[in-house]
This record gives structure tokens, sequence and C-alpha cells, in this order.
């Protein structure tokens, strides 16, 4: 290899030190075991969050406000039905998105989207056929929902609907299992906020996942990941992980800064981490926890050891939006208008600001209620609250992990 000019060649040791990065990635993941897997939710919850400790490898470490990569596979039945609706056995032989040559079932199980249906798919479908050859509602049929002009229709069809729904449409357009390779989507990793502290869990990576399930179209469908980790994943089972390294979500440096943390529903993930990790850091700086989820008796997640943290002075503050225990949907922004004053006092004392959960509408009203927290506490306009926060945003005081 040749020097760069001017630049003086390094050594070994200082070579494997540049190069030292995760030894496992997505595409080397560790062959981990699930430890913990058990139901946060009460009987009568409309939810199931499940609690899953995943073991890790000496060398594996993870700060508060990582989260961990599983790679799922599909179901054992989904992979099943669609070999069925295009009549192969699954034991042709294709070749991955790397051209290693593996069995046709391998890759409907563990390479391929056959879960939730991509517009773009449909397009690709397509193209594979013509009026002579397509099946089911025709030719026609296909063919308005592909193209740009028919984004919109196309957006409706895939919505709640899988490859499998496509298939029995529009049967008879594969010929050859390779084709899939062109059409769907790769199988990617899910992400999951790590729930622990090495601190205080120095071989697990512990996690707070919400199972998905709906029925839609006359089918009962689940989340690919989060379907395997809620009903195929019981202690003992084996599952290709990786850590996640997320550096813009991160505790004070300095443990005496306090911090307020919003997090409803699987939010709420990262800030058990990072109250466990204040806890044995011995932070003096206050933890306000605002967390929200439907029902108190069913969906309190981690009651117990929140209570705990209460009670040995670790949380400062703890404040609860259930949101359908009352007639008024009550959500944890709510909390924040009616705290603004301490809210304000807070961040004035410089607090850091987190928030996690859904991105899509969560997050914004959270925001809103900051700001017009902040606008009040200083007696001022929302242009002096966005100023305020775009400051916060500098000093990495506000900071979101929202999905
Ligand atoms: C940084 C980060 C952290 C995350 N942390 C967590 C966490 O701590 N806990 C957690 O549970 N998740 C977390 N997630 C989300 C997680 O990564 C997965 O996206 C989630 O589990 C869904 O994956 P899945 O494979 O189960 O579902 P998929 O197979 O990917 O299906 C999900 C899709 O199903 C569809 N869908 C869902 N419900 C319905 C419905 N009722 N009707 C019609 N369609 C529907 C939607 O299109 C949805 O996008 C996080 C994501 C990120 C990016
Ligand atoms: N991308 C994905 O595939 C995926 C997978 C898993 C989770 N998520 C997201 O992760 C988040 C956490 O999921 P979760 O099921 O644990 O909890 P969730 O759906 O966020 O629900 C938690 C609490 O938030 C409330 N809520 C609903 N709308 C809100 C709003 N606009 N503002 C504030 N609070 C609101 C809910 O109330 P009500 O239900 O009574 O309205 C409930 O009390 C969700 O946003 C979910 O969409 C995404």
């Amino acid at each position: 290899m040749s020097e760069v000019e001017g630049v003086a060649p390094i050594g070994e040791a200082e070579a494997s030190e540049i190069r030292t990065g995760p030894k496992y990635t997505r595409n080397n993941p560790y062959q981990s075991t699930v430890v913990l897997n058990y139901l946060l939710n009460g009987a009568d919850s409309e939810k199931e969050t499940r609690h899953l400790a995943f073991a890790l490898e000496e060398g594996m470490t993870y700060t508060p406000g990582d989260a961990i990569g599983v790679l799922p596979e599909n179901r054992a039945e989904s992979v099943a039905e669609v070999l069925d609706a295009l009549g192969f056995t699954g034991d042709e032989r294709v070749l991955d998105h790397y051209k290693s040559e593996i069995s046709f079932e391998e890759a409907l199980r563990s390479r391929l989207s056959i879960g939730k249906l991509a517009r773009g798919s449909i397009g690709l479908y397509a193209k594979l056929t013509s009026a002579r050859e397509c099946g089911g509602k025709g030719f026609e049929a296909l063919n308005a929902l592909s193209g740009p002009a028919n984004k919109a229709r196309a957006e409706e069809y895939c919505w709640g609907r899988e490859f499998i729904d496509l298939l029995h449409d529009f049967p008879g357009v594969v010929t050859d299992p390779q084709q899939l390779f062109n059409i769907l989507q790769r199988l990617v990793p899910r992400l999951y906020s790590i729930s622990s502290s090495q601190l205080v869990h120095p071989d697990t990576a512990e996690t707070t996942v919400r199972v998905i399930r709906y029925d839609t179209h006359g089918r009962s469908r689940q989340g690919v990941a989060s379907g395997q980790l809620g009903e195929r994943a019981s202690v003992g089972t084996a599952l290709p992980v990786f850590l996640h390294d997320n550096q813009n979500f991160r505790m004070p440096e300095d443990t005496s800064t306090p911090i307020i943390m919003i997090g409803p529903g699987t939010g709420v993930a990262p800030f058990r981490a990072f109250l466990e990790h204040r806890r044995v850091l011995g932070a003096t700086g206050g933890n306000w926890l605002i967390f929200g989820d439907q029902r108190r008796a069913s969906d309190f997640l981690y009651e117990d050891q929140f209570r705990t943290m209460q009670e040995d002075g670790t949380l400062t503050r703890l404040d609860t939006a259930f949101s359908r225990d009352q007639a008024e949907k009550i959500y944890v922004q709510d909390r924040l208008r009616e705290n603004a004053t301490e809210l304000y006092a807070w961040l004035e004392q410089g607090a850091f600001f987190y928030v996690c959960g859904d991105a899509t509408r969560m997050a914004k009203s959270v925001e809103e209620a900051l700001l017009d927290a902040i606008a009040k506490g200083k007696n001022g306009t929302l242009d002096d609250a966005a100023e305020y926060l775009a400051i916060m945003k500098k000093q990495h005081r506000y900071q979101r992990d929202v999905y």
C-alpha cells in the first residue's frame, strides 16, 4: 500500500486502534440468545409490549441511548403461503443479493421482504407480465396500479396488504423464483432502543418491544420482527443481532445536570436505561420522567421499577398521562402544558430535554407544548421560544429519538 505524501506511516498498534470498530455489524451479526422475554402489559390491555433481553459476548459494549438491531425472519406460514401461491417447492436454487446460492425457501424466509407491500414492487411485478399471462383481476387492473400516474391508487392498494395479496389478486406472473430479487425489497434489520444500562446488566442488552398485530383485507397480520420476538423468541432462542451506536441521544456528561424525559409507550425504553445508569453513578442532577400510555391498570410499563426509583430518590419526578382512563384523552404534552412553569424552571437550570417514541404525531405535539412553556416562562413570543430552543439544540440539550 502506498504512503500518503507528507504523512508519517502509522504503526501496527495504532493501525489496529484506528480500525477498531464494532466486531459485529448488520452484515456480520452476533448470534445472540434470548435470556428474558415477558409481557409487560396487564391482562386487559389492548397492547402487547414485551421485555426482551439479549445475551452479549464479552467486549460488546453499549451506552444508554443506543439501540440493538435484530435480523428478523419471515414466519414459516407466510413463506409457505407464498410458495403455494407461486407453485414452487422452496427447494429451487437462487442467488441471493451477494450472489451466493441458497434455496428459494431460505430466500423467502431470511432475505426478501414478503411482509408489507412496497408501491415500487407493484410496478416491477407488472413489468413481468402481459395481458395474456396475468390472471385474477387481470392485466388492466394491475397496470392501473403501476407507473407515476397511479401513485395514489397504488399507495391505497398497498395499505394493509402484503406480497401474498398481490399474488392472489394477480396470479401467474412469476415464472422463475429468481425474479423475486428484482421485485421485492430486502428484508432489513429492525432497531430497538436499549432499555438497560450495562452498568447494571453487563452481559445483556434489554429491550421494550411492542408486538404489532392487525387484521386487514380479511387476514391476520403481524409485524415481521416484533411478531417473531413476540411469538418465536422464547428464552434460549438464538437470534442474530448487532449493537447500533446513537451519538445523537446521549445523557449529559455532567451528572449534576438535570434531565427531563418524555417517553410514551415504547418511547420509555431508553429512559429506563438512563435512570438505571444515573442511579449507579449516583448522579445528583434531577430526573423527571413523563410517561404515557392507554390505561394505568394494564399499561404502566415498568411501574414497580419506577416506583422504587421514586422511593430511593433516583426519579425526582414522575408524571403519567393515561389516555383512556377518562372520557377526554390526556397525552404527555398535556402534562407538559400543566407543568409549564416548573418545566421552564428546570430548563433555566440547564436541564436536557429528551423525547422518544412516535415521530408522526406525538413528537410534534410535544415540541409545540415545549415551545408554549418556554414562551410562557420567558413572558415572550413563540419566536422568542424558537430562538431559545435553537440554542438548546446547539448545546445538545434538546434530543429526540423518534420513529
Ligand atoms: C431508532 C429506533 C428505535 C426503535 N425502538 C423501538 C422500541 O424500543 N420498541 C419498539 O417496539 N419499536 C421500536 N422501533 C420500531 C422497530 O424498529 C420496528 O419498526 C417495529 O418493531 C416494527 O417492525 P416489524 O418488523 O414488527 O413490523 P413490519 O413488518 O415492519 O410492519 C410494520 C408496518 O406494518 C404496518 N402496520 C402496522 N400496524 C398496522 C395497522 N394497524 N394497519 C395496517 N398496517 C399496519 C405499518 O405500515 C408499519 O410500518 C424503533 C425504531 C427505530 C428506528
Ligand atoms: N414504525 C413502526 O413500525 C412502529 C412500530 C412500533 C411502534 N411504533 C411507534 O412507536 C411508538 C410507540 O408505540 P406504542 O404502541 O408503545 O405507543 P403509542 O402508540 O405511542 O401510544 C402511547 C400513548 O401515546 C398516546 N398517543 C396517541 N396519539 C398521541 C399524540 N398525538 N400525542 C401524544 N400521545 C399520543 C396513546 O394514546 P391513544 O392510543 O389512547 O390515542 C397512548 O396513550 C408509536 O408511535 C408507534 O407508532 C412504530
